[in-house]
C-alpha cells in the first residue's frame, strides 16, 4: 500500500470513521490496465455488485466502461452514472417481474437469462409490451475455472442452464417468440490470479459458442466470457501477471474475432478494477489485554467489511493493514484487531504486526474497494453502513453519507402489539 498517510488520516478525521476511502486515480488506472491488456474489440463491463457507488461508476463510465448489473437498483445507478442501455447487461438468478419489465422497456443490450422459465417470462412480458427483447443464455459449463476460490460454474449451482441441457435445447431458445437470442454468457469464477486459468476458461467458452453456432447454424452477435481476474490480498499470493494475461488473451480473442467479426466480446470485471482502489478506515476505540493477547477494538469490523474479517472463508488470513497515525519510526507490536460487534468472529486482523498503537489512532485496511459495504451485514448491531469518500486528483469528496440512528430507525415501524393483546384479554 503506497498512500499519503497524513492525507488519509485527515480525511478519516474530517468525514468520520468507520469509512471507506477510494482512490479514483487508482480505480481508473486499474480499469485501463485491464483494457490495455485486451484487444480494442473486447468490451469491459464493470460489475456493480462489487461496489455500486454512483460516483465510482461515473468515473469508470467517463473512461469508457460498460456496466453489468444484477438488480434494478444497480441498473438505475448505472443509468444515473451515464451508462446507456446499449452498454448494460442484466444478470442474476432471481429477477423479479417488475425488474424484468423495466429492463425490457429500457431495451438494454442483453438480459442474461438464467433459466428456461425466465426466458419464457421475458418472452411473455415482451409480448405484453409489444417488443422484441435482446437476451443471452447463461450457461453453467461442464468445466470449472482452476484457481478460483469460489466455483461459480462446473458444479451444481443456481446459476444459468447446465451445458448439456442448453446445447440440447438451444433450438427452443432460438424459436422463443418476442426474444432475440444474441449469444451466450458464462461466468465461472472469481479472484483468479493465474493468467493461464483465465485463458483456459475463456477458450472453453469461445469453443462452446462455436459448438452451438455450428450445431444450430445460428447467427450470434454476443459472447460474454465472464472474467474473474483477481488481486493478491494475502502475503502468500502474487498479482495476476498482466503481461502474460495480454500475451495469452490477445491472440485468443483475435482468432475468434477474425472468425466472428460481428460478435461483441464482453469481459466482466469488478474486483480487479475496484479492489486495490479502496481503503477501509477505522478508529481505535479501546486497547485491552485478554488471555495474553492485545486487542485493538475499532469502530468498524465485519458489519462494514465482512470480506476483511474473513466471513465465509475457511482460512482467515489478514488483509493488508497499517496504523497510519503512528510515527514512522514507531516500534512494531502484534495485535488482534477487532470490530465493534458482540461476536467472537468480528476480527479484522489476527496476530497483526502494526506500529505501536494508541487509542484514537486510525487503522487502514487496504484492498478494500471491492465487496466492502456491498457484501457486508451493515445493520448488525444497528450500526448502519459507513460513509464513503472519493479522493481524486488530490481532492476529497463525500460520495455516501454514513447511516445515522434516524436513518435506521425511520425505516422501522413500531406496532404496539402488546397493547392490542391486553385489550383483547380484558
Ligand atoms: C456474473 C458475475 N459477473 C461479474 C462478477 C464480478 O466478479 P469479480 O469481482 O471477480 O470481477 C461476478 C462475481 O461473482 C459475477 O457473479
Amino acid at each position: 500500500m503506497k498512500i499519503d498517510n497524513a492525507a488519509i488520516v485527515s480525511i478519516a478525521r474530517e468525514y468520520g470513521t468507520p469509512s471507506y476511502i477510494y482512490d479514483g486515480d487508482q480505480l481508473i488506472k486499474n480499469y485501463k490496465n485491464l483494457v490495455n491488456a485486451l484487444p480494442k474489440f473486447v468490451d469491459v463491463f464493470y460489475a456493480l455488485k462489487v461496489n455500486p457507488n454512483v460516483s465510482l461508476v461515473r468515473l469508470l463510465r467517463n473512461n469508457g466502461a460498460c456496466t453489468e448489473v444484477c438488480s434494478i437498483t444497480e441498473m438505475e445507478i448505472a443509468l444515473k452514472a451515464g451508462s446507456i442501455p446499449e452498454d448494460i447487461i442484466y444478470l442474476g438468478p432471481c429477477k423479479k417481474d417488475y425488474e424484468l419489465k423495466r429492463a425490457i422497456s429500457l431495451n438494454i443490450y442483453a438480459i442474461v437469462v438464467e433459466s428456461e422459465i425466465e426466458l419464457e417470462r421475458v418472452s411473455n412480458f415482451s409480448k405484453e409490451l409489444n417488443v422484441t427483447t435482446n437476451v443471452a443464455i447463461r450457461i453453467n459449463p461442464d468445466f470449472s475455472a482452476e484457481g478460483s476460490p469460489w466455483k461459480m460454474g462446473g458444479r451444481p449451482t443456481h446459476f444459468g442452464i447446465e451445458e448439456q441441457r442448453a446445447v440440447q435445447n438451444f433450438q427452443k431458445y432460438l424459436d422463443t417468440p418476442n426474444v432475440n437470442v444474441k449469444g451466450i454468457h458464462v461466468y465461472n469464477g472469481t479472484n483468479i490470479l493465474e493468467a493461464t486459468s483465465v485463458y483456459e476458461n475463456t477458450k472453453y467458452i469461445l469453443e462452446l459458442y462455436d459448438k452451438i453456432v455450428e450445431k444450430y447454424n445460428c447467427k450470434f452477435t454476443m459472447v460474454d466470457v465472464g472474467g474473474g481476474m483477481g488481486i493478491p490480498y494475502f502475503t502468500n499470493q502474487n498479482p495476476l501477471d498482466i503481461t502474460e494475461f495480454k500475451e495469452l488473451m490477445v491472440p485468443l480473442f483475435s482468432k475468434f474475432h477474425e472468425k466472428h467479426p460481428e460478435t461483441r466480446i464482453i469481459m466482466e470485471s469488478g474486483r480487479f478494477i475496484a479492489g486495490t482502489a479502496g481503503y477501509f478506515a477505522v478508529t481505535v476505540n479501546n486497547i485491552k489485554e485478554n488471555h495474553g493477547k492485545t486487542f485493538l477494538v475499532t469502530d468498524g469490523g465485519t458489519n462494514c467489511h465482512s470480506a476483511a474479517a474473513g466471513s465465509g472463508r475457511v482460512v482467515k488470513r489478514n488483509f493488508p493493514m497499517q496504523n497510519i497515525s503512528a510515527p514512522s519510526n514507531a516500534m512494531k507490536q502484534i495485535y488482534q484487531v477487532s470490530g465493534p460487534l458482540c461476536s467472537p468472529d468480528d476480527i479484522v486482523g489476527r496476530n497483526m504486526e502494526l506500529k505501536e498503537t494508541k487509542v484514537s489512532d486510525v487503522l487502514l485496511v487496504g484492498f478494500s474497494g471491492a465487496y466492502g459495504p456491498s457484501s457486508s451485514p451493515g445493520l448488525f448491531h444497528s450500526h448502519g453502513f459507513p460513509a464513503e469518500v472519493l479522493m481524486y486528483e488530490k481532492k476529497s469528496y463525500l460520495i455516501r453519507k454514513g447511516d445515522t440512528t434516524s436513518d435506521i430507525m425511520n425505516k422501522q415501524i413500531m406496532v404496539d402489539v402488546k397493547h392490542q393483546d391486553e385489550l383483547i384479554l380484558n
